[in-house]
C-alpha cells in the first residue's frame, strides 16, 4: 500500500479524521492541551501505561506516544479481535470514571485512552497501534 498524505492545517482541538491506509482505518486526532494534562492521571488504570511493548515505532515511546503531543496518529483497530473502536470525545466517563475522553470498542468493550493505552479489565490485549508516519510540513503527516 501507498503512503496516505493527511493535510491537518483545519483539525481542531477534539476532533478526529480518518483516512485509509493498507485498508486500516487509522486515526489522526488532534488533542487539547486539557486531554494531554488528563493522561498521566489514570496510569493506574491501564495495563501498558509506559507502553512498553515493543512493535511501535521508537517516536510512540513517550507519555503522548506521538511524534507532536496534540496530534495523535493511531491504527483504528481493537488489538482484541480489530473491530474499530468508536472516539468518544464528550461522553467516555460511561465507561470510565474519571476519564473524559477515549476510545471504546462496541464488540466487546475493550477501552482506551487518548493515547491509545488500553484500561485494565478488558479483552484487548495491547495498547493501540502506532503506525509509521512522519511531518512533511507543520500540516501535513506522511502515513506509511
Ligand atoms: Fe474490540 Fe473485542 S474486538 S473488544
Amino acid at each position: 500500500g501507498a503512503p496516505v498524505e493527511v493535510d491537518i492545517s483545519k483539525l481542531e482541538p477534539g476532533q478526529l479524521i480518518r483516512v485509509e491506509w493498507r485498508g486500516k482505518p487509522v486515526w489522526v486526532v488532534n488533542r487539547s492541551k486539557m486531554t494531554l494534562d488528563s493522561l498521566p492521571a489514570h496510569d493506574g488504570k491501564l495495563r501498558d501505561p509506559q507502553s512498553d511493548e515493543p512493535q511501535q515505532p521508537e517516536y510512540a515511546k513517550n507519555a503522548y506516544r506521538s511524534i507532536k503531543p496534540e496530534i495523535f496518529v493511531a491504527v483504528g483497530l481493537c488489538t482484541h479481535l480489530g473491530c474499530s473502536p468508536n472516539y468518544l470525545p464528550d461522553s467516555f466517563a460511561e465507561q470510565v470514571e474519571g476519564v473524559t475522553s477515549g476510545f471504546f470498542c462496541p464488540c466487546h468493550g475493550s477501552k482506551f485512552d487518548m493515547a491509545g493505552r488500553v484500561f485494565q479489565g478488558v479483552p484487548a490485549p495491547l495498547n493501540l497501534v502506532i503506525p509509521p508516519y512522519q511531518y512533511l510540513s507543520d500540516t501535513t503527516i506522511l502515513v506509511g
